[in-house]
């Protein structure tokens, strides 16, 4: 079964978009996207690495949606969303939250229609020297994310003391902390195979709180 799982994933059935939220030449984010980037691939996905000055965003401001202007970058962030099955970020924490840059470009990406965060999936990462490796950040990055209906994935991996903990082929110097890289990956790209391929059957539910059940409600249900 596991091995089923493999070979449908080698067959490349899934895509990540791939990418850092830091403009820094010599990123500790960029350097952990990179990481997950061969491990997706070492695991049968197919990767689509960006790099953040793609979705590079001018400051919003609503002012300058007119004839249904959006930036490039926006319609770069957008373009690629839709071409994958999922996205990953590895985003740096400043001042306990996300960078501005990138909840700059997610309230651009917000305004095509149709919305197209809704329904994707994405994992969240980051790294950083400190010993939290920048997890609060990703908290404040859920927020967007979840409001946009993306399906934001629970495990969450954050890389601390980042600045040393790489070795010299990109990989992580500590193993076990190699394997749980790795097997947070793994159980995303299986997620991800499995909405694709394997859909539940939809039930739409409708709750009235509080009120009793009487023939229309019944009936919706
Ligand atoms: C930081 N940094 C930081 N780190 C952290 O763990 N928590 C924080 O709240 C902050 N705040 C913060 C604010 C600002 C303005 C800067 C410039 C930096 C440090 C940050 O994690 C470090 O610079 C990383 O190396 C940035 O990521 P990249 O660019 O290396 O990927």
């Amino acid at each position: 079964m596991m091995e089923d799982q493999q070979n449908t994933n080698q067959q490349g059935h899934t895509s990540f978009l791939i990418f850092s939220a830091s403009l820094r030449d010599n990123s500790i984010n960029t350097r952990l996207a990179k990481l997950a980037a061969q491990v997706i691939g070492k695991n049968g996905g197919t990767v689509d690495f960006a790099i953040m000055s793609e979705f590079d965003c001018p400051s919003f401001n609503q002012d300058l949606e007119v004839d249904n202007y959006h930036p490039e970058g926006a319609q770069e962030f957008r373009n690629r969303i839709l071409a994958n099955d999922a996205f990953i970020i590895a985003a740096p924490e400043y001042n306990g939250s996300m960078p501005g840059i990138l909840k700059n470009m997610i309230d651009w990406v917000s305004r095509f229609r149709p919305q197209p965060f809704h329904q994707h999936h994405a994992l969240l990462m980051s790294a950083s020297p400190s010993m939290a490796g920048g997890n609060r950040g990703l908290w404040s990055l859920r927020i967007p994310l979840e409001h946009l209906g993306t399906r934001v994935y629970p495990d969450m991996f954050s890389l601390a003391t980042a600045h040393e903990a790489f070795d010299e082929d990109g990989g992580l110097k500590d193993k076990t902390l190699a394997k749980r890289f790795e097997d947070n990956l793994v159980g995303f790209m299986n997620l991800v195979e499995a909405s694709k391929h394997y859909p539940c059957i939809k039930k739409a539910w409708v709750e009235f709180l509080g009120e009793k059940t009487d023939k229309e409600t019944e009936r919706v249900e």
